[in-house]
């Protein structure tokens, strides 16, 4: 199967999972209709895909994967949908929509995100076919990626720290970047029942993955096309941050965007089926959006 066709039925396969949650009526709609008008805006839902992904290389029915890619993806989108605030990145576009919080108000868009994290470890905690130690194993893996010591440790350094140097906004993206992705990938491994090294070497492959994403989205920050973005150019340096671009200019982060996709790559180069993680990096060095 080709790379644009099994995307395609990964992502169709999360839309429609996506797409089946918090559709009852509630006399607090509003607070449904928020989280589903971030939740189905059009992500490109990167991190679910390598899940299911690594669900399906790890050899499981990869259908059996998406209640955890789905969680993941839940708590990215509250991670935006807070992120967006007036009080964090303040902006006003998100995937070519207006933010949550200029649609439905900041008290409905924080209590939205609010929401949305039990509401994913709900999701692993019910999900059909998996044993009690791979729930177990998910719930952990989950909360260390969006904790304190990840993905908001990461929001923390970006937002209330001034960190100026490589070393130090390498860790800054690691941590709110690169542990989701990497999180991602570790729960189609927990799955899977994938372990040990090849659950190390896929780590690996989503950290680094994570890196080349993240420098990529501040390049694309700075040089990219609005429309095509569905974010508004400038708005690191409208809020004062010092990103890779500014340390080392467009080209360098060109570099070491491609850099950080070889070390990717590296990492699962003994994988027997590694053809869709391999595309799916090339395919991150050059993304438009
Ligand atoms: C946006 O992530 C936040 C970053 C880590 C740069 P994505 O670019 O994956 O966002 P969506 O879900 O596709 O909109
Ligand atoms: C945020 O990074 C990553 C998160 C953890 C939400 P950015 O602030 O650069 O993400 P965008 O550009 O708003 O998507
Ligand atoms: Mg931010
Ligand atoms: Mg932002
Ligand atoms: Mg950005």
């Amino acid at each position: 199967m080709d790379y644009a066709t099994r995307y395609t039925a990964y992502q169709n396969a999360i839309e429609a999972y996506l797409n089946h949650l918090f559709t009852e009526e509630k006399p607090y709609g509003r607070l449904y209709e928020a989280i589903r008008y971030s939740l189905l805006a059009g992500g490109k839902r990167i991190r679910p895909v390598l899940t299911l992904e690594f669900a399906r290389l790890g050899g499981v029915d990869w259908h059996l994967a998406l209640p955890y890619a789905c969680a993941l993806e839940l708590v990215h989108n509250y991670s935006l949908i807070h992120d967006d605030l007036p009080c964090m990145d303040d902006d006003d576009l998100r995937r070519g929509k207006p933010t949550n919080h200029r649609v439905y108000g900041e008290t409905l868009a924080i209590l939205a995100g609010d929401a949305m994290q039990p509401e994913a470890f709900r999701l692993i905690a019910q999900a059909p076919g998996m044993s009690a130690e791979s729930r177990i194993d998910a719930v952990e893996i989950l909360s260390k990626a969006c904790g304190a010591d990840g993905m908001v440790a990461g929001q923390v350094l970006d937002t209330v720290y001034d960190v100026e140097d490589v070393t130090g906004l390498t860790n800054l993206i690691r941590l709110k970047t690169g542990a989701m992705i990497a999180g991602a990938a570790e729960l189609g491994c927990a799955a899977a029942g994938i372990f040990k090294e090849k659950r190390a070497q896929a780590v690996v492959f989503a950290e680094q993955l994570g890196l080349a994403f993240q420098i990529r989205d501040d390049v694309l920050d700075v040089v990219g096309d609005e429309l095509t973005f569905g974010k508004p150019i400038g708005s690191d340096k409208d809020e004062g941050k010092i990103t890779f671009v500014d340390v080392l200019g467009v080209d360098g982060c060109n570099q070491e965007v491609e850099a950080c996709t070889n070390r990717a790559k590296a990492a699962i180069k003994d994988w027997e089926d590694h053809d869709f993680l391999w595309e799916l990096a090339d395919r991150m060095l050059g993304r438009e959006n």
